[in-house]
């Protein structure tokens, strides 16, 4: 698909939501010169509600009908700006299939279709682009895979959902509900249509998949990656954590060692010191650590109307800039670890082995040799303590929170003392279990 005779470069858009509409308005009225330049023309905008206003688009580029933008001759560039994983994911094969370069944000499309959905690219020596499916506006990939290209990867430690940060920083700062803080998020067009992909943790599991596929250049299953969301976050966890010297952040972790790669996303207890701890609101934050580089971090809006159209636009730019240039560009799932003489990607390890703190809040009885009992399910199961707090009684029940830090245990053995100490006669219930990510200090963290 190339440029046409007068140098413009036709874009069809799937979507004209929060960022399709944005993407709609930089391309039709443009601010600066590199796009007012480019040669972009908006040819078609597929909808799913036709009728509804859209005062910046004009009617007669709206169609609900797919075909009009992924068989319109016209279009060299289609921008699905959709979401979910059908049809989009159909759309953009469709779009490969005949010619067409795809730019996306669509970061659950990319983890369960990925190498699919690039190999039909490359077959057909069109590009697939999709820096906006990770931070937002913060280009991540772009480093990931051209910058640090020589590069081997040991660590990916990130916050890449600004709306369960936003939800916590809100949480923390102003004491606003769980509740409350989703409602302003998604008036404000960071959470996903669901809330569920967002709050329950798979929008950053997916976009944990797209990282790690990029730097260790293993397809990582979803499915394959431990999930937890902020659901169980109460207000008093945030409290105990300040109290305690740490913030609680949702964090996505990859890590490639002797025993593999490791993808996790979860709530941590991170020490209040550390430049994660100070990411807040819809801010998302990447750190990298590699061999040559050493520590690495990206900082930015990651959800959004501005940031997410400003990465889908930078995409579209290069694209367009290739064309005039009569490059077809390359779809590729690159890897920083595909280096000369790389060895294959590693495995993929379980939770069970891995060794860490804990962060553990239960109610108890609040009387004499309580303590002594729950003290004993941790070291039956090998577990140190390395502190005890009781907070909040509540009289009239003479139930009392216990908040206690682990030093490094393994998961295995902390999930097999939370399910003994539920059933203890003097727990009323065991109420979280946060892991707390501790920090090799250096000079980038
Ligand atoms: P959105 O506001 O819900 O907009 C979705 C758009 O797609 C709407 O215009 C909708 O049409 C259209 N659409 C949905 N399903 C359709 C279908 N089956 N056929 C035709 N049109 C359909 O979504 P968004 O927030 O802009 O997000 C779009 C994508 O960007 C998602 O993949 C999301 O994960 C990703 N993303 C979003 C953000 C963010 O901050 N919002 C950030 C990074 C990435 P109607 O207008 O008629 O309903
Ligand atoms: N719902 C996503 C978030 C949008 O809150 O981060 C950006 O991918």
């Amino acid at each position: 698909m190339s440029c046409e005779a007068n140098g413009s470069v036709g874009i069809g858009l799937l979507g004209a939501g929060v960022v399709g509409s944005e993407v709609a308005r930089a391309i039709l009225k443009p601010s600066v010169s590199s796009v007012s330049e480019s040669g972009l023309e908006l040819r078609r905008v597929l909808v799913r509600d036709a009728s509804k206003q859209r005062p910046d688009i004009s009617p007669d580029l709206i169609t609900d009908e797919a075909e009009s933008v992924l068989a319109n001759p016209e279009v060299a560039v289609v921008v699905e700006v959709m979401g979910g994983e059908e049809p989009a994911r159909s759309y953009i094969a469709a779009a490969l299939s005949t010619g067409k370069h795809v730019v996306t944000a669509n970061k659950e499309v990319l983890a369960k279709h990925g190498d699919e959905l690039v190999r039909t690219a490359r077959e057909n020596g069109v590009a697939l682009s999709f820096e906006a499916s990770v931070g937002g506006g913060i280009p991540v990939l772009a480093v990931l895979q051209d910058s640090l290209g020589a590069n081997r990867i040991d660590t990916i430690r990130a916050i890449i959902n600004g709306t369960t940060n936003y939800i916590l920083t809100s949480m923390e700062e102003s004491g606003a509900t769980f509740e409350d803080s989703l409602a302003e998020a998604q008036r404000l067009g960071y959470a996903e249509a669901d809330p569920t992909a967002d709050v329950s943790a798979y929008d950053p599991v997916y976009k944990l998949c797209i990282l790690a596929r990029l730097a260790w250049g293993a397809s990582i299953n979803p499915d394959d990656v431990y999930r937890e969301g902020i659901e169980k976050i109460e207000s008093k966890d945030l409290r105990y954590a300040r109290e305690l010297g740490f913030k609680i952040k949702l964090l996505a972790i990859g890590t490639a060692g002797d025993d593999g790669i490791r993808c996790r996303v979860h709530p941590a207890l991170v020490p209040s010191d550390v430049p994660m701890a100070d990411v807040n609101g819809v801010l998302n934050a990447v750190e990298f650590n590699g061999d040559r580089v050493g520590p690495l971090w990206l900082q930015g809006r990651g959800a959004g109307a501005g940031p997410t159209a400003s990465a889908v636009l930078g995409d579209v730019l290069r694209i367009a800039r290739r064309i005039r240039v009569g490059d077809r560009g390359r779809a590729r799932f690159a890897t920083t670890s595909g280096i000369a003489g790389a060895a294959p990607p590693p495995g993929i390890s379980t939770m069970n082995e891995m060794r860490i703190r804990y962060y553990v809040r239960l109610s108890a009885l609040d009387r004499s040799g309580v303590l002594a009992k729950i003290a004993t399910v941790f070291g039956d199961m090998q577990i140190s303590i390395a502190s005890v707090i009781q907070k909040d009684l509540d009289d009239a029940r003479g139930i009392a929170d216990v908040v206690i830090m682990t030093h490094p245990a393994m998961e295995l053995n902390m999930q097999m003392a939370a399910n003994l100490l539920s059933e203890l006669d003097v727990v009323s219930s065991l109420d979280n279990l946060i892991r707390v990510e501790d920090y090799v200090r250096s000079s980038g963290s």
